[in-house]
């Protein structure tokens, strides 16, 4: 896998913006390719805006929702050692990266989005982790211990992914910053912590308060 072709895939997008290796906060070493710092903001020139629009590359942020997951995880405060674990809608890969570093037995990333499999894919490898990728939960192949879905709750149309996700995994996690309430009988909030998306974005404070809401047995 290449970071150039990564490189390439972003530019499609953002001429002018860069891949930087980014070292995550309290991730024990974690890094990911991740859109420069002082990437290309507004104004844009309307075909860039457009591209922009049209192929989101959500894959060059690390959701702060995903920091928090990873963390959570190269804590130890989700036990995933041994388990097979899905990620779904990886984007940079970080939750999935930071379960395969914690000790999962078996890590899947999926994601709709092809450059956002690739980038899952790169920051595996610069990560030193194995990892399953596709872009298509129906080639899932086998029940997972645990689904991670970290920052997908953006789009409403994404709640119905709870309900799949429920039938392909044992348990599911949830990380996002956007709900403060998931108003079902079969999740619970279980913990909360901040953390901000990297690069900042400029997010509005209270979408720093991530919160956790864990499948009940
Ligand atoms: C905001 S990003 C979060 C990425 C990563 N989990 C993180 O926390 O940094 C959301 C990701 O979900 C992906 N996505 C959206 N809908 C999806 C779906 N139905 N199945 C799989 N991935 C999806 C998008 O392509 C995008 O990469």
């Amino acid at each position: 896998m290449s970071l150039s072709k990564l490189r390439r895939r972003l530019r499609r997008t953002l001429p002018d913006a860069q891949l930087e290796l980014v070292e995550l906060p309290k991730c024990r070493g974690l890094k990911l390719a991740l859109i420069n710092a002082d990437y290309p903001q507004g104004p844009l020139q309307p075909e860039v805006m457009r591209a922009v629009i049209s192929e989101p590359a959500y894959w060059s942020f690390c959701w702060g929702s995903g920091l928090a997951l990873a963390q959570r995880l190269m804590t130890g405060r989700q036990d995933v050692r041994g388990l097979t674990v899905l990620d779904l809608g990886s984007g940079s890969g970080v939750a999935g990266i930071a379960a395969a570093l914690a000790g999962a037995g078996r890590v899947i990333a999926c994601d709709i989005d092809k450059d956002a499999c690739l980038a899952t894919a790169v920051n595996a490898e610069i990560n030193g982790v194995a990892i399953d990728v596709i872009d298509d939960l129906t080639n899932l192949g086998r029940r997972a211990d645990l689904v991670l879905l970290a920052d997908m709750l953006y789009d409403r149309a994404n709640f119905g992914l709870i309900d799949l996700v429920k039938n392909v995994g044992q348990k599911v996690l949830i990380a996002d910053s956007r709900i403060k309430e998931l108003s079902r009988d079969d999740f619970e909030l279980i913990d909360e912590t901040e953390a901000r998306t990297m690069p900042n974005l400029g997010e509005f404070d209270e979408f720093r308060q991530v919160r956790f809401f864990s499948s009940r047995d």
